[in-house]
């Protein structure tokens, strides 16, 4: 379905430049597109990439709650997610719509549930402590490569439950190719993804999908073949039923973990490097985290049982989500005609809730461009207001997960060490597959307390 002539002229205002440059610009610089596109014409704003439905952007509370509580049967997500079907497989949740989207996300709820945080967090810990411990001292150096590392170790040990030994090594290796080879922007898009050889981008990308594909079958069958209680998501999974008594297939356990891999991964990973970033950038946040760490913790290692108690380092995560949300926005393709805050919207439109402009609303955040984590203190955002994680039936499985990764990585490095900037970096946003993520890595220079 594409909206296009009559029907697109309907539509709100909004640029009338080529649909290529608009998608130039969404790719590399998405912040200062809608920050222009906005003052230039009001919101909701109208924009048009090639080969994509028109995308209409709210920052508006009400209209936000319209799109995330419509029915999950005229309201599409799926769709807007396909340019991850290569990766992610059709099976994944990320790509359902409708009814068998509902069936599949209630398989992976569970293993999600607030209470087994606390069992994550001592991973999320120990990962971090023992990454920690290789960063150099006093000597500038890239964070970003590290904050991946430390996502990608906390998935394979919580979701894919790999620990050491030399199968492991294999699947955790052909598992950091994949979503390297992956990471290029330029592949983001459909008609970027072809195979030409070995040695072109999506060539590569092929070919190691299908190397860890076969070590990802081959875990399968052989827990299958002998099955362990654990704690982690891919044994749970393994126990999942569907509601006739089914297990999950092994393309749908490939599919899910995937998904899992890549929704978490580098998202968790850039939302750290900005927590960093604005840690480096406001010196008296990084002393009060590190305040409230001493009166909490005290000399003894991060307690996540006590990762509660954490009230003003929990604000500093949700205020790095909301000034800079690593996915930007998200969007539902419309099924049929539809009207949001009033405005007729006809079949075949992506109506996209802008996380990055809702946040940046001036009549929701006073002074939004500010990072003011004091913000959060006394006051709780709606789920149309902060939405870093989408909203509705297709929010982010992983946010409290993710929140909760956050809190303990960021408090395992303040408690006895500082954080600055590297001189003469820079962390603008730059692109990295998915998510927007500070440039050159990060650059930082990280000191004993
Ligand atoms: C800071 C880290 C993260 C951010 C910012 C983030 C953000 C998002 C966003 C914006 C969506 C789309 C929601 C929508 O369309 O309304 C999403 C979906 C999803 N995320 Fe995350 N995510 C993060 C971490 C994670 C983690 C750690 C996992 C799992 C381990 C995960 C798994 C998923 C899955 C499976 C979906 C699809 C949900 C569905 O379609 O029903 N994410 N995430």
């Amino acid at each position: 379905m594409d909206v296009s002539g009559p029907a697109l002229a309907q539509l709100p205002p909004g640029p009338s430049w080529p649909g290529i440059v608009q998608l130039g610009a969404w790719l590399l610089r998405p912040f200062d597109l809608m920050l222009h596109l906005r003052e230039r014409y009001g919101t909701p704003v109208t924009m048009k990439f090639p080969q994509w439905p028109a995308i209409v952007a709210f920052d508006d509370p009400e209209a936000n709650k319209e799109i995330f509580r419509g029915s999950s049967d005229d309201l599409y997500a799926g769709q807007a997610n396909q340019p991850l079907g290569p990766i992610v497989g059709r099976n994944s949740l990320l790509l359902l719509d409708g009814a068998r989207h509902l069936r599949e996300r209630k398989l992976l709820l569970p293993p999600f549930h607030g209470e087994r945080m606390t069992r994550y967090g001592e991973v999320m810990r120990d990962v971090a402590r023992d990454d920690l411990a290789t960063w150099p001292l006093d000597t500038p150096f890239a964070v970003q490569p590290h904050t991946q590392a430390v996502t990608l170790d906390i998935i394979l040990r919580t979701v894919f439950g790999v620990e050491t030994g030399a199968k492991q090594d294999a699947l955790r290796d052909a598992l950091y190719h994949l979503i390297r080879d992956f990471s290029s922007p330029g592949l983001m898009v459909s008609w970027t993804q072809r195979d030409l050889g070995p040695r072109s981008p999506w060539g590569r990308y092929v070919r190691t999908r299908d190397r860890t594909d076969a070590l990802i079958y081959g875990e399968i069958d052989a827990r299958r073949a002998d099955p362990r209680p654990g704690e982690d998501i891919f044994s749970m999974l393994l126990e999942a039923r569907h509601e006739d008594g089914e297990p999950m297939s092994r393309e749908e356990l490939r599919d899910e973990l995937v998904t899992m891999l890549v929704a978490g991964h580098e998202t968790t990973a850039t939302a750290l490097s900005w927590a960093f970033h604005h840690l480096i950038e406001h010196p008296s946040v990084q002393r009060r985290v590190q305040e409230e760490l001493d009166r909490v913790m005290g000399d003894d290692p991060i307690d996540p049982g006590r990762s509660g108690e954490l009230v003003y380092l929990d604000a500093v995560v949700k205020e790095t989500l909301r000034v800079i949300p690593v996915i930007a926005a998200v969007g539902r393709v419309t099924q049929r005609p539809t009207t949001i805050a009033g405005i007729d919207l006809p079949a075949g439109v992506l109506a996209s809730p802008s996380i990055f402009l809702t946040h940046m609303n001036p009549k929701i955040y006073p002074r939004p461009e500010r990072f003011e984590p004091e913000r959060f203190l006394d006051w709780k955002p709606t789920p149309y207001e902060w939405f870093p994680f989408g909203g509705g039936v297709r929010r982010c499985i992983g946010m409290a997960f993710a929140l909760y990764e956050m809190r303990m990585v960021v408090a395992t490095v303040l408690q006895r060490h500082r954080v600055r900037r590297a001189p003469g970096a820079s962390h603008r946003p730059v692109r990295r597959s998915v998510t927007m993520a500070p440039a050159a890595g990060t650059p930082i220079v990280v000191s004993q307390r």
